[in-house]
């Protein structure tokens, strides 16, 4: 039976921008040894308006307004924009220390990309619904884009301003399925990965993206780390993104019931967006080059069923939800293919060479994933 949709109101947007501030500082001053290694510099963010652009330039932002005593680090966001231009970013755009670039990262870099001291590749479509629909773009973003930063920070080697960093976003996809013994995960799995499979542009193009850095930071000694993010949720998220968290959470703000469309029984580790970004500057700055660092949390592991439950739970609390769970096919015939049964990281790496530990616990996670939904529905609709 349908219920009330969740009416955003004056409050519900104070509590989502509330969530925001607390994560922006918490992230802020968990970084502040490394953001301190970069005031007075420069970092590009390729594919900076998607969703781990959303707290990975804020921050950059908060830090500089914590330490206004420090030279400020300039962000450049450089993106497509082929879903649009996100209203958080258009609101930044007076920023002094901000320079939003619309390109797209197969075509030449513009002059304003070319003196940063950081670059992060981010640009590619995450979401599998998505990226399935744009397979070539994919695989270009993620090879012949990651290919022309590449080629700049080799240009620039032994000029008397190198780039100081790049870090490559992969992907836990790499792994593809991985059997029993090897969950958790360790960076040493070479992976179960279909080549020609619906997701294939995604999962092989970050395989030799990979490649890639490896070799050119071997061959000619280039700073360039290398990052597995595993399932990240929280703010930024786009509501009409068609991945698991934003799509529980567009359910319930409907009020109607949270439908999965498949049985539930995959199982993940979740990763709060702030924790997980922590995790990614930590790569940029601290980690070695050519190598690969999972990111994520290594606990608990919970099938799709019980996130969409512990969801369902927290609404109930939050925005007095009153719907239930249920289940539905996709009209998709590819939807279920090659999806892994189970995704777990181990993250000793990342531990023992980062000093990465996320701390923010499932629940409180999707309490405040919720609350940012709840004060953020009029933005986030296309
Ligand atoms: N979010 C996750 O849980 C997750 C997990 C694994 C890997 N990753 C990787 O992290 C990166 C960022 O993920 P996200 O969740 O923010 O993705 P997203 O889809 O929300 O954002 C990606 C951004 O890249 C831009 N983009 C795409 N192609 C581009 C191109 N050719 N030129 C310029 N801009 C382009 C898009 O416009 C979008 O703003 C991606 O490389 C993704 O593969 C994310």
């Amino acid at each position: 039976m349908a219920q009330q949709a969740y009416k955003q109101t004056e409050s519900s947007e104070q509590l989502a921008n509330e969530v925001v501030l607390r994560d922006l500082t918490f992230i802020a001053e968990s970084l502040s040894e490394d953001f301190k290694q970069a005031s007075g510099k420069t970092i590009l963010i390729t594919g900076g308006a998607g969703f781990l652009g959303y707290y990975m330039v804020q921050s950059l932002l908060a830090w500089n307004k914590a330490n206004p005593s420090l030279a400020p680090i300039t962000g450049v966001v450089s993106d497509s924009f082929a879903r649009g231009k996100p209203e958080w970013l258009t609101a930044l755009s007076d920023n002094g220390a901000l320079n939003i670039l619309q390109h797209d990262i197969t075509q030449p870099l513009l002059s304003e990309m070319l003196t940063a001291d950081f670059i992060v590749h981010a640009a590619s479509i995450a979401s599998p619904m998505y990226y399935r629909e744009h397979p070539i773009a994919v695989m270009d973003a993620n090879v012949n884009g990651l290919r022309q930063l590449l080629d700049h920070l080799a240009e620039r080697r032994d000029t008397q301003h190198p780039v100081s960093g790049l870090l490559f976003f992969s992907t836990s996809e790499i792994y593809g399925d991985p059997d029993k013994d090897n969950i958790p995960t360790t960076e040493e799995y070479r992976g179960s990965v279909s080549c020609t499979g619906p997701r294939a542009c995604y999962d092989e193009s970050k395989r030799y993206g990979e490649t890639l850095c490896v070799n050119f930071a071997q061959q000619l000694n280039l700073p360039i780390t290398i990052v597995r993010p595993f399932n990240n949720y929280g703010p930024g998220l786009k509501l009409t993104d068609k991945r698991l968290p934003c799509d529980v959470a567009r359910d319930v703000l409907s009020g109607d019931d949270v439908v999965l469309l498949s049985d539930g029984s995959p199982t993940r580790t979740f990763c709060y967006i702030a924790d997980a970004v922590i995790g990614y500057y930590k790569v940029l700055f601290r980690g070695k080059p050519g190598r690969s660092y999972n990111i994520g949390n290594d606990k608990p592991e919970i099938s799709i069923r019980e996130f969409a439950e512990r969801n369902i739970a927290a609404a109930r609390e939050v925005l007095d939800y009153k719907g239930n769970l249920s289940f539905a096919s996709s009209a998709d015939a590819d939807y279920l293919t090659d999806n892994p049964h189970r995704r777990c990281p181990n993250i000793d790496r990342a531990r023992a060479e980062l000093g990465y530990e996320p701390s923010i616990s499932l629940e409180d996670g999707i309490a405040r994933a919720l609350t940012w939904y709840a004060g953020n529905q009029s933005a986030e609709e296309e």
